[in-house]
């Protein structure tokens, strides 16, 4: 691949066709959100918790035993018994 003429770098033309085709956050059905990159979580106590890999999952369902990472308790819960919107 040829770099353009104007000032930008292969690695900058990659990144930024990254951000314009993947999302930072994504929510799964009946499942975690998913977030991308480094982040921190705030818990309902005000806990702060650093994210340590490049995709964390996020419980929604509120049912995990490591909160406030989804353990994937989730998938044994029953439709209509999830708290997660
Ligand atoms: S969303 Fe997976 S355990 Fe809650």
């Amino acid at each position: 691949m040829s770099l353009p003429d104007d000032t930008e770098t292969e690695t900058e033309i990659q990144t930024n066709a990254d951000i314009e085709t993947r999302a930072d956050i994504v929510l799964c059905p009946d499942g975690p959100m998913l977030v991308r990159g480094q982040a921190v979580i705030e818990d309902a106590d005000g806990t702060q918790h650093a994210t340590t890999r490049p995709v964390s999952a996020v419980c929604r369902c509120g049912r995990t035993s490591r909160a406030p990472w989804c353990d994937g308790t989730h998938k044994l819960i029953a439709d209509g018994a999830r708290s997660s919107t």
